[in-house]
């Protein structure tokens, strides 16, 4: 797996492949971010495995996006080291297609060389939206959107997929629809996955591991050993669930009686 090194922006540092191939999928150690003399990320350590999905949840403000930012390389402004593939992509919770083009061209925006339509048609058909491709964006649904997102994403034939709050914007069925998808794609692909979300369900539902990011670290990490596809209505389920509201602090009905 190719890999890039993001490093301090400083003029003795590089973007680049290290010399020697890593065993993890993500490498970050000693990552720190700071706006404004504020420090956001406090020398944040992280592995992820190739392959493995990682959810990372946490309070709102506490430096989610920018560390999914910062792995997708779209913020080099850091010190300490971050290892990601160099095929990684990413997925935000808006779907940004850009307007005037064609679902099929949007999914391909961005990619080297001149791919042709049948990889953006084999894209949306893996997300279901084969009947989508000429579609102008503002004619899709929320939930169209969001897959031909994913489709973007997928075409980049991802080793790291980061996806940040990517089923937010969605209603209840659409987003149960959405985290399957998620999931099959993931196991048909094999990609580590780093996703960001505010629902523990969700992460309990789909992750290897959950981590709770707090203080500008990961301040706890619960590993998911149910099998799949998992039940809400299983009783470990719930006590994972339970125990990872605790460490975020919100009390359950059960409880406060
Ligand atoms: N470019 C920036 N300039 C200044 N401050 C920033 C910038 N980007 C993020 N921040 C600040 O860093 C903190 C963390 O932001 P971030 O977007 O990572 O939070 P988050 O955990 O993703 O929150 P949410 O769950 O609400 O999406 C916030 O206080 C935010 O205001
Ligand atoms: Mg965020």
């Amino acid at each position: 797996m190719a890999t890039d090194v993001h490093r301090p922006v400083s003029p003795t540092s590089s973007t680049g492949s290290p010399g020697s191939p890593v065993s993890a999928a993500v490498h970050v150690e000693g990552l720190t971010r700071s706006f404004d003399g504020r420090t956001v990320i406090d020398a944040l350590d992280l592995d992820i495995a190739p392959g493995e999905f990682v959810a990372l949840l946490g309070r709102s403000g506490c430096g989610k996006s920018t560390l999914l930012r910062i792995l997708a390389g779209l913020d080099r402004d850091i010190e300490g080291t971050a290892l990601v593939p160099r095929r990684r992509a990413v997925a935000f919770q808006a779907p940004r297609l850009m307007p005037w083009k064609k679902v099929w061209r949007n999914v391909l925006l961005g990619l080297p060389g001149r791919p042709e339509r049948s990889v953006a048609v084999r894209a949306l058909d893996e997300v279901g939206l084969d009947h989508r491709v000429d579609a102008w964006p503002r004619t899709l649904s929320g939930g169209e959107a969001q897959r031909a997102s994913l489709a973007r994403a997928l075409v980049r034939e991802p080793d790291l997929l980061l996806l940040d709050e990517p089923f937010g914007a969605l209603d209840a069925l659409t987003r149960i629809k959405a985290q399957r998808l998620v999931g099959e794609l993931w196991q048909r692909r094999g990609c580590a996955v780093l996703l960001v979300t505010h629902d523990v369900e969700e992460a309990v539902l789909l992750a290897d591991r959950v981590l709770v990011m707090d203080g500008g670290r990961i301040a706890h990490e619960q590993r998911i050993d149910l099998d799949r596809p998992r039940e809400i209505t299983d009783p470990r389920f719930a006590a994972l669930r339970t125990g990872l509201l605790e460490r975020l602090g919100v009390h359950t009905a059960a409880e406060a009686a």
